[in-house]
């Protein structure tokens, strides 16, 4: 299935808590549910966050039974404000609920049931076209990888992180799609360890050789020529180019520069904030500390019982270390100032 879907009357996702160990599927008929969800990672990655935001929101307008336009439009900016509260670093959790707020202000919508509709069909809409876009994206992104290339892969960008298919992991699909002889080492991206839980469950899946590696082993591999390209996601991207991503993408793309590596950022133009001229803008998540703290070594935690950590989600890297912006429209190059603006109005 997709990593989320509309199904009789309630929203479905699959649980990445509990993978790759159980599948499950959590099943929402409240929109406030869909918010605890986004916030504690049940779904997770910047464009399944946008779906979830979505379909919460068109729960929310079914949730009501108000049959005044009014009521429901007052209602659904409630709904949309404690969804929107929920994460803050990944833009297309907003940028959706802008979408689906714009339909539901639509003149020619009559009746409180017209929104309704309108705000479901657009929700489908809109996890539809993620799918189309990421595999846009991804061709345009496969292009960058050759035969034989050894790519390094952080977070997981994959289907899960998308309704289907992926961003960067996306790009790295295709490649192999397309017959590339590739392989992947896989970041274990602490302290969530999407890389080891998601990544690698998912490239197992595919058939596409990989091989796990402790986020402090990426330098090593980089700097002894191990290492073709770096590919990436992004949660937003500032209009200079500057890419807020997983925390620890910074760290990587200093290490790709100093060693000649390319490093490429793969996202849809919804993933562009326009609004922000810098990536020092965007909003950093700062996540509980247990989930730094909560690390076991065979059964046993590995901190001294009652001290504290510090657990940013996310980091910003400056524009100058990214060597190109993967989009559904093209491959963005610097200046990024005068290509992204292109990218994102132009066709
Ligand atoms: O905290 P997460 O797991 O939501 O973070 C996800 C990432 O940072 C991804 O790299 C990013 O969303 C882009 S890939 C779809």
């Amino acid at each position: 299935m997709r990593t989320i879907e509309w199904e009789s009357g309630a929203v479905k996702m699959i649980d990445q808590r509990v993978l790759p160990g159980r599948f499950e599927i959590a099943v929402y008929r409240d929109y406030r549910d869909v918010a605890r969800a986004i916030a504690e990672m049940v779904i997770r990655g910047a464009p399944a966050i946008g779906a979830a935001a979505a379909f919460g929101l068109a729960l929310a307008a079914q949730q009501t039974t108000t049959h005044d336009r009014l009521t429901l439009l007052r209602e659904l900016e409630e709904a949309a404000a404690v969804l929107r509260a929920a994460r803050p670093t990944a833009v297309n959790l907003g940028w959706a609920l802008g979408r689906l707020l714009r339909v539901a202000v639509a003149e020619d919508l009559d009746s409180a049931d017209d929104v309704r509709e309108a705000l479901l069909r657009e929700a489908q809409r809109l996890a539809d076209e993620d799918v189309e876009i990421n595999k846009r994206m991804a061709k345009n992104g496969a292009a960058l990888i050759s035969d034989g290339d050894t790519l390094l892969h952080h977070c997981n960008t994959g289907a899960l992180a998308t309704v289907d298919y992926g961003t960067a992991l996306g790009v790295i699909r295709m490649a192999h799609e397309q017959g590339k002889r590739i392989h992947v080492l896989v970041d274990e991206t602490r302290p969530r360890l999407q890389g080891a839980r998601l990544t690698a469950w998912e490239l197992k899946q595919l058939g596409l050789p990989f091989d796990l590696i402790a986020d402090n082993a990426a330098g090593h591999f980089m700097r002894t020529g191990q290492v073709n390209a770096v590919f990436v996601g992004a949660d937003r991207i500032a209009a200079n180019g500057d890419v807020a991503n997983k925390i620890g993408t910074y760290k990587l793309a200093v290490v790709a520069k100093e060693n000649g590596v390319p490093f490429y950022s793969v996202a849809p133009t919804s993933t562009v904030d326009l609004s922000l001229a810098i990536g020092d803008l965007i909003p950093i998540e700062e996540r509980n500390g247990r989930e730094v703290l909560g690390l076991e070594f065979e059964g046993e935690s590995v901190v001294p019982e009652g001290i504290t950590a510090r657990n940013p989600a996310f980091d910003v890297t400056p524009h100058r270390y990214v060597t190109a912006i993967v989009t559904e429209k093209s491959v963005v190059y610097p200046p990024f100032v005068r290509n992204l603006e292109r990218a994102v109005n132009g066709e």
